[in-house]
């Protein structure tokens, strides 16, 4: 994980994102598979349950991966972000940010997945770590339905964000729509209604970038005027979007026309 100044107001200023440093690993997780099932330990002790990624299921719940690593690891690296916070958890799937954040010292977590499953794994994570359950709140939902009882001081996020043509049918976990970006600009068109007015949301989105620049830039000038915004890179080098477009081939051999508009 990297960090670098972004002012929404000057779009050029994310080019400045190339004199980054690494923060320490501070994760280092184990992960023990057991049928379609797979436990996480980390160092710290924290434990935390998924599936694999190799379960058919539309209501599967993901294992880990960078986005959740990177910002676990920021958590774990800047506590006092979290710590005596009220914290949301939106696509939250097994609430790795959360339980993190709980880990770390939060008040209370509200978790929010449309997934009905997603429930039963904060049950279980809970039971793991030894979180009381009235620090966290599981809620079974939509996001664009969703109207919190009280702003919070941090969102911790990890939406669907992979760019999916309409005409294909999309995982409920990864779907992001055409740009990829649908569930992040949900995020951002509601932030005021979510967010304390000091608070902090980490979004961690796979963006397209087209002529320089990430496409949510667009939406972070015309939505986030209030807000300092900072794009933070978590991959040292972007992918062509040639590249790109041929894993989706490859993955939808059927949807090439769609891939290719
Ligand atoms: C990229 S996954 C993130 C999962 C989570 N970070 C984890 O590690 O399990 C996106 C999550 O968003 C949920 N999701 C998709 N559409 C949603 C919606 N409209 N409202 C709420 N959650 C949604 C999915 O069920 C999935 O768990």
């Amino acid at each position: 994980m990297t960090t670098s100044p972004f002012n929404p107001s000057n779009q050029d200023s994310h080019r400045d994102t190339a004199n980054t440093t690494a923060l320490p690993d501070r994760l280092q997780r184990n992960a023990q598979v057991t049928g379609e099932d797979v436990l996480y330990q980390f160092a710290n002790g924290f434990k935390l349950k998924t599936e694999t990624l190799r379960k058919q299921n539309k209501w599967r719940i993901l294992p880990l991966g960078s986005p959740q690593g990177s910002l676990m690891n920021h958590v774990l690296n800047f506590p006092e972000i979290a710590r005596d916070k009220r914290v949301f958890e939106p696509f939250s799937g097994s609430g790795p940010l959360g339980f993190t954040a709980l880990r770390v010292g939060a008040s209370h977590v509200d978790f929010l997945d449309i997934n009905p499953r997603a429930a039963e794994f904060h049950q279980a994570n809970a039971s793991l770590n030894q979180f009381s359950p009235n620090r966290f709140t599981s809620i079974t939902g939509n996001i664009a339905d969703f109207t919190p009882e009280h702003k919070y001081h941090l969102i911790l996020a990890n939406p669907p964000f992979v760019p999916t043509p309409d005409d294909i049918d999309g995982a409920v976990t990864s779907d992001g729509g055409p740009e990829g970006n649908r569930f992040v600009n949900f995020l951002l068109e509601r932030l005021e209604m979510f967010l304390e007015p000091s608070g902090k949301a980490l979004i961690y989105a796979f963006q397209v970038v087209k002529d320089d620049h990430p496409l949510i830039t667009q939406q972070l000038v015309k939505i986030l005027q209030n807000r300092p915004v900072e794009i933070t890179p978590a991959q040292a080098k972007s992918s062509s979007f040639e590249a790109f477009c041929e894993g989706y081939r490859t993955l939808f051999p059927n949807d090439t026309s769609a891939i290719a508009n």
